[in-house]
């Protein structure tokens, strides 16, 4: 106890975000806030609620921020920020065409938290993640460790469970990996993958294997047809929240997250999905693995894409 974690943005990832970590009970204090007046404050009265039936003593405050920065005092000298303020999409949207409007939110909302949580290590979520994540660093001036995009855990989680499920065999028997962008260019790393130590490639065929690709790139898009309004939350605040945890654990666990690339793979300059290695300092380092011929042929191309975008964010 004793540590302070924020989440700003209380909708449907900031508010399971925030339950997570309570639920956890390894934080002192739990914000969370949103510009809605009084939506942080009434989620979290809720939270509190839960605490004698789930068993936890973290306590949950709510707080209604503005654009121009009041309110922001209730997070100060957060350990760790999740940034969930943003819009979602709707079917038929890319994560991209949410650029312009999340950049003016997400810039706003950094700019914010570096001022009053100057130490803290920041998790983006708000999409299009790995342009979202390079403009909170530059929003910041935070040094590129503190300041980490969740999308690799997530999407790595889907294509695990794809495959628990074409195989009929439990989760914890699974593992799997998908590195490079949130987006067109994500790259699941079949040749990583293994039940139950066995290779993936020995249980099921190249074009079965192929399906569950597909499937695992198409995994948010799925979700957002369905509900019609909104994306998925429970898998991804699933993800924020072991991020956060791992961070405030000092853990050094390995994950694989959005993070500042700086010569592994042979790739420069830009935020990419990698495995790395999870602490308080944020990212300790990446954590480079074994990959195929033609995945690091993708997870060059997926680096050229987001780089491109990344440098666009500066001037949003
Ligand atoms: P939501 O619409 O339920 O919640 C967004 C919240 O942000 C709203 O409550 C809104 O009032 C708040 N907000 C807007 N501007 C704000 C500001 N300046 N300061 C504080 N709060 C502000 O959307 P949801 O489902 O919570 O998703 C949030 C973001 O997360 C979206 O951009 C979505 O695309 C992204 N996302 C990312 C995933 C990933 O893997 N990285 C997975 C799922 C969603
Ligand atoms: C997801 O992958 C929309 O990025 C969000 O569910």
């Amino acid at each position: 106890m004793g540590n302070k974690v924020s989440v700003v943005g209380a909708g449907f990832y900031g508010s399971t975000t925030a339950l997570r970590l309570a639920q956890y009970n390894i934080f002192d204090t739990v914000v969370l806030s949103d510009i809605v007046e009084g939506k942080s404050e009434g989620l979290a009265l809720d939270m509190n609620q839960s605490r004698s039936i789930e068993g936890f003593e973290t306590k949950v405050i709510g707080a209604t921020t503005t654009a121009e920065g009041a309110g922001y005092e209730a997070t100060a000298n957060s350990d760790v920020v999740v940034i969930t303020a943003g819009l979602p999409r709707k079917p038929g949207m890319s994560r991209m065409d949410l650029i312009g409007v999340n950049a003016g939110i997400v810039r706003g909302v950094a700019e914010n938290i570096a001022k009053h949580s100057p130490n803290a290590v920041i998790i983006v979520v708000s999409n299009p993640l790995d342009e979202m994540t390079a403009l909170a660093q530059i929003a910041t001036g935070f040094p590129k460790n503190r300041v980490i995009g969740q999308a690799g855990m997530l999407d790595t989680a889907r294509f695990t469970n794809f495959v628990a499920e074409k195989l009929g065999v439990a989760v914890s028997s699974v593992k799997t990996l998908t590195l490079g962008s949130h987006g067109d260019t994500m790259v699941p790393v079949p040749s990583r993958c293994t039940v139950d130590g066995v290779a993936l490639s020995e249980k099921l065929s190249a074009a079965e294997i192929e399906d569950l690709v597909t499937k695992t790139r198409n995994g948010g898009a799925e979700i957002v047809a369905l509900l019609k309004t909104g994306s998925a939350y429970y898998a991804p605040s699933a993800a924020a929240a072991r991020m956060a945890k791992a961070v405030i654990e000092d853990s050094g666990a390995i994950m694989p997250v959005c993070a500042w690339v700086d010569g592994e793979y042979g790739i420069s300059g830009v935020y990419l999905g990698v495995e790395a290695e999870l602490g308080r300092t944020g990212i300790r380092k990446v954590v480079e693995t074994k990959l195929s011929d033609s995945e690091l042929a993708e997870l060059k191309a997926a680096a050229e894409a987001v780089r491109a975008k990344q440098a666009d964010v500066q001037s949003l």
